[in-house]
This record gives C-alpha cells, structure tokens and sequence, in this order.
C-alpha cells in the first residue's frame, strides 16, 4: 500500500472523518509513554505559553484540544476548522467557534492570528506546501505555528505484528522541522514517546479497522493487555 497517497487521498480523507467514531476509538487508547508526558499537554502549555490573542486551529477534530486551551484561557479568540462537518459539529457542542474549511483555502484574511494549531493533520493535507502557505497567510509577522505528529515508528510493531509496516507520511517526526522550515524562520522540535494500551485482541483489531480493515482481519490473537509504543514530535515555528 502506498500510505502517503492514502493517507493525502481527499476521498479517502473524507471518509474516514465523515463521522467521529474513528477518531474516537484512536483516540481512546493513548496514554503517556515512559516518561509520563502527553503530547497534547505539551502543545497546550506552548499555544498558552505563547500568549496569543487570537487563535486558528486547522483540523480541530471533535474539538477537545481548542476546549482546553479555552478553559485555561478563557478571553482567548479561538476559531476552530476542519475539512468535515461532523468534527465541526461536535466541536461547537463544546462552545468553540468552528467553521468547515479545508487547510489550503481558509476564510480568514491575511494576518488575522498571531497563533496557528495544526495536530495531527498535516499528513492528511492533498499538498503541504500550500497549506503551509496558507497557515502563514493567515498569521501575522512573528505569529507561531505549533503542530504535533507521528515518527516512522509510531506504533509500527502493531503494524508488524499485523504483517503490515510502519506507516511513513508526507509529515513525519523525522521531517517536520525541515519542511516547516521551508516557510518559517526558526522551528523548534520536541519529540515525546507514548503508549497504546490494548485491552484484548478485539479493541487493537478495532484500532486497526478505523484506518487499514485489512491489518484488523490480519492480527493474530493475543490473550490479556497489550502495550505498543508510539512516537510523536510536537513542534512550534514562527
Ligand atoms: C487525525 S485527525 C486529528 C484531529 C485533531 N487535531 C486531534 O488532534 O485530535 C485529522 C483531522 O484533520 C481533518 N482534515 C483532514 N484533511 C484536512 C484538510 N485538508 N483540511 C482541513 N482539515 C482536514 C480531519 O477531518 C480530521 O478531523
């Protein structure tokens, strides 16, 4: 399988976000890795550290991360976007402003923020350079992008032990600081390890079906627990 024109395949994207169940059940395995850091605690504390006035999240998802960061800031403008309507549906149940908006054509005029969050989505975008220079469009001189994504290992021995191999993006850990680098002067990286726990065969074989149906029907069986490490990088460019 080609996994970075899967994972860029807009029809493809479309589907797998048409509803937030996938989303949710990935979501729902994560916890800390070794060295008992979340990567989206580390986000949160550099959008809030930063302190901007006025916020764009590009691909919020079901809106958590933006609901956070407004808890601890409540004055905070934030405006939340995604590609699909159910993510933006249940990111406005929460009281966050979100509108439908793909990453490279967002209505937003030219320096309306002073801060950008992409989180795990930069892999998804049809062409990173575009949507890089849209996110720059919308910033103002000196705003600050702050993403987060996945290295080439990340839970890749789920994906071995399945007969399947590591799942390498268009964005990964390994790359993203040279490719924001193409559109931000200076790009700081902090990579943190995580950790999938599986309670049974049946909820890492639903992990799998949410993105590759066929590496579920693959895993062999295991009894009890399972842990898998997961490896992410959370990085900040202006
Ligand atoms: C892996 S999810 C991450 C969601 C959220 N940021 C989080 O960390 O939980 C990717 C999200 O990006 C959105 N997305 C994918 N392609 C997009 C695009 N081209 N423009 C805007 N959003 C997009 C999807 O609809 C989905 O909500």
């Amino acid at each position: 399988m080609d996994t970075t024109t899967s994972m860029t395949d807009a029809g493809r994207v479309a589907g797998q976000y048409a509803t937030t169940d996938n989303l949710s059940t990935r979501r729902s395995v994560w916890g800390p890795g070794p060295e008992w850091v979340s990567p989206v605690d580390v986000l949160r504390t550099l959008v809030v550290s930063s302190q901007p006035s006025h916020v764009v999240e590009i691909g919020c998802g079901t809106g958590q991360f933006a609901r956070s960061v407004l808890d601890e800031v409540p004055g905070l403008h934030y405006v939340a976007t995604d590609l699909s309507p159910a993510m933006v549906a249940a990111t406005r149940a929460l009281g966050v402003t979100a509108t439908v908006a793909p990453a490279d054509r967002l209505p937003f005029a030219d320096g309306s923020f002073d801060g950008a969050v992409a989180a795990w989505m930069l892999y998804h975008v049809p062409d990173l350079d575009t949507a890089l220079g849209e996110v720059r469009r919308v910033l103002r001189d000196g705003g600050t992008l702050h993403v987060a994504t996945n290295g080439r290992e990340h839970l890749a021995d789920l994906l071995r032990d399945a007969g399947g191999s590591p799942l390498v993006t268009q964005f990964t850990s390994e790359d993203a600081a040279e490719v924001l680098g193409r559109h931000f002067g200076r790009v700081v990286q902090r990579d943190v390890e995580t950790r999938a726990t599986f309670p049974h065969h049946a909820a890492a074989c639903a992990y799998l079906a949410t993105f590759a149906p066929a590496l579920a029907r693959a895993l062999p069986p295991f009894e009890g627990p399972r842990t898998y490490a997961g490896h992410t990088a959370v990085l900040s460019a202006r």
